[in-house]
């Protein structure tokens, strides 16, 4: 039997929610402008965000698009603007708590094929993990977290005690860069996208693995990191290169090589490039690559999968990474 082919990697916003500020207090909150059927643009303030279609909450286009691309299974994510990690934790646990149930409207409608992963307040680890719990117990199958709180990266601030809670739990983690840093350099032709993105993503996976925080952790948890990895692949040479050469100021927090902590994560496949997507099942195998596509955003793939399926990559890997891996990743049964 070949398992159903699964997107790791999507996104969802709902097409409502409650006046954030009226909620749970405070300005600048993210709200949305309806402007037709299927279109509306995510405000904050009173600046446009982002503009979105349809998909984003329209369960039945989504299935749709779905069945066009010959996906079976989708992982549908919240929108990183919503985190609200620079808010107070009050406040982001009520925002999550509200996307959350919001999310589960959309994945309601066909919950075998769209397999919803909540947001939590990660600038607080209690909090996080009561609202983890909290989503478990609804239907939720797994959390997507930022890359970052603030100046705190992956291996800090209480977010190691949150990821052993996640591998305790059994609960997969999706990693998603969020909030690059901004300067007029990186303002230009999307560089925040293109550039700051990979290297955020990268940045997150080396301070998981150089601060040890991979050590510490439960070798159980699940945790897979978008856009590929980002640059980490690449550059996995030079960083084993430092841990040797420069051992007194990179080699003291984990116990072993960058190189030696490939299995214990998982990337997914949006690379837009059979060369970058080789390099992945190269680099890190083809067992911890996981097909995603960034479903509906205009940076995604579509046909979702597409580099993937066109590949000349053996044919079980692209099995493997079409939907194997995820199922391991998202606790399916093996098919
Ligand atoms: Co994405």
């Amino acid at each position: 039997m070949t398992s159903p082919v699964i997107d790791a990697h999507s996104h969802y916003v709902p097409r409502g929610w409650p006046d954030l500020a009226e909620a749970v207090g405070g300005t600048d909150w993210p709200s949305l402008r309806v402007d037709s059927a299927t279109e509306a643009t995510i405000m904050i303030g009173s600046s446009e965000f982002r503009r979105i279609g349809d998909a984003c909450w329209n369960a039945e286009r989504r299935l749709a698009d779905m069945d066009d691309d010959g996906v079976d299974i989708q992982v549908v994510s919240p929108t990183p603007v919503f985190f609200s990690y620079g808010r107070s934790a009050q406040q982001a646990a009520e925002v999550s708590s509200i996307f959350n149930d919001l999310a589960l409207e959309i994945t309601g409608h066909d919950p075998a094929r769209l397999v919803p992963f909540c947001q939590v307040p990660l600038q607080d680890a209690e909090a996080a993990c009561r609202e983890l719990d909290r989503c478990v117990a609804n239907g939720h199958r797994g959390v997507e977290i930022g890359n970052h709180v603030g100046d705190t990266d992956l291996d800090g601030g209480g977010i190691v005690e949150f990821l052993t809670h996640c591998a305790q739990s059994g609960v997969p983690v999706f990693v998603h860069p969020w909030d690059m840093p901004t300067s007029p350099r990186l303002d230009r032709w999307m560089a925040q996208w293109l550039v700051g993105m990979p290297a955020e993503t990268h940045l997150s996976l080396l301070a998981l693995i150089l601060s040890g925080a991979f050590d510490r952790l439960p070798a159980s948890l699940r945790i897979a990191f978008a856009h590929g990895g980002g640059s980490f692949a690449f550059w996995l040479g030079r960083a084993d290169n430092a841990w040797h050469q420069r051992h007194d100021v990179v080699a003291g927090g984990s116990s072993r090589p960058p190189s030696e902590y490939i299995g214990r994560f998982s990337v997914d496949s949006v690379v837009f490039s059979e060369a970058s997507l080789r390099l992945l099942v190269d680099v890190l195998g083809p067992e911890s690559v996981l097909m995603g596509s960034d479903y509906p955003y205009p940076l995604g793939e579509r046909p979702a999968g597409a580099v993937v399926r066109n590949s000349s990559l053996e044919r079980q890997d692209i099995a493997a990474i079409l939907g194997a891996n995820a199922a391991r990743f998202i606790g399916m049964s093996e098919a």
